[in-house]
């Protein structure tokens, strides 16, 4: 299996575009999957850049409904035309993010996309067959990140904190290795993980995400001591982690120095091979 990271908040190579947002492609035996678009057209540019055509992707994934990650969909529509779409039923929700200013902003996916029969709209537990698998039922509340008290969804009652019931995460199969894909890990990496080997019996070899750890709108950072008992469950795993995106440099960092080896920072252009 090759994942590339397509775009993210860094990139190494000057001619590839960063922005806060995540998008990877994937070559899982035959199949090329799309996880997530980024926030705009950009992970398409890159793309096209490091000479990956979007037109062959037969599944793309979704992770969640932020812009961030959903931002891109409008062009991927245009360059694929084939691909199903798998997204949450809950992933067009009305979704806001408190601003410093004491104000509110719309983060949510553009809804003029709807309708689309491209789309296939999951819940629970799905399997995508040929060693793809999407779950979405998160139920634990441990080592949450503390930045999800900013974001909001609006309902009829008006906001509310957003409970990411529209967050799915992607199971990936393939020679003997399994490699778990979170977006933004709303619910929690460590929740994420517990409901992983509650489905499975065991850890996964490989986790790729953002852990949420960094609050943009705020410019917080998670506190040390959530990191550091993040940092110490992830270690007990086993499995190998690449993270990017809204873990933030200063999380990661922290990351880095409790877990060595166990841990590296995926920007765009880089490319993994499991
Ligand atoms: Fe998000
Ligand atoms: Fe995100």
């Amino acid at each position: 299996m090759i994942i590339t990271a397509l775009i993210e908040n860094t990139s190494n190579n000057k001619d590839l575009k960063a922005e806060h947002g995540l998008s990877l492609y994937i070559n899982q035996g035959k199949r090329k999957i799309l996880f997530d678009t980024g926030a705009s057209g950009a992970f398409a540019e890159n793309a096209a850049q490091m000479k990956i055509d979007l037109s062959d992707v037969e599944l793309m994934v979704l992770s969640h409904g932020h812009y961030d990650h959903g931002g891109g969909l409008k062009t991927f529509l245009k360059e694929n035309s084939k691909a199903k779409i798998y997204l949450h039923s809950n992933a067009f929700g009305d979704f806001y993010s408190n601003k410093q200013n004491g104000q509110t902003s719309y983060i949510g996916l553009d809804p003029t996309l709807l309708p689309d029969n491209r789309f296939v709209f999951t819940r629970g537990v799905m399997n995508l067959e040929d060693g793809a698998e999407l779950f979405s039922d998160i139920e634990g509340t441990e080592f949450c990140p503390s930045g999800n008290s900013d974001l909001l969804v609006k309902t009829e009652e008006g906001y509310r904190q957003d409970d990411f019931c529209h967050e799915q995460n992607l199971i990936l199969r393939e020679n003997g290795k399994t490699v778990l894909i979170a977006g933004c890990a709303h619910n929690g990496i460590v929740n994420i993980l517990e409901r992983f080997r509650e489905k499975e019996g065991c850890f996964p070899d490989v986790v790729i995400g953002g852990f949420h750890l960094y609050n943009r709108s705020f410019d917080r950072n998670e506190s040390p001591e959530l990191v550091a008992e993040i940092g110490k469950y992830l270690s007990a795993t086993g499995a190998k982690y690449y993270t990017c995106h809204c873990t933030g440099t200063v999380s990661y960092n922290q990351l880095k120095t409790l877990m060595g080896e166990q841990i590296d920072y995926l920007s765009t252009g880089s490319q993994l091979t499991i």
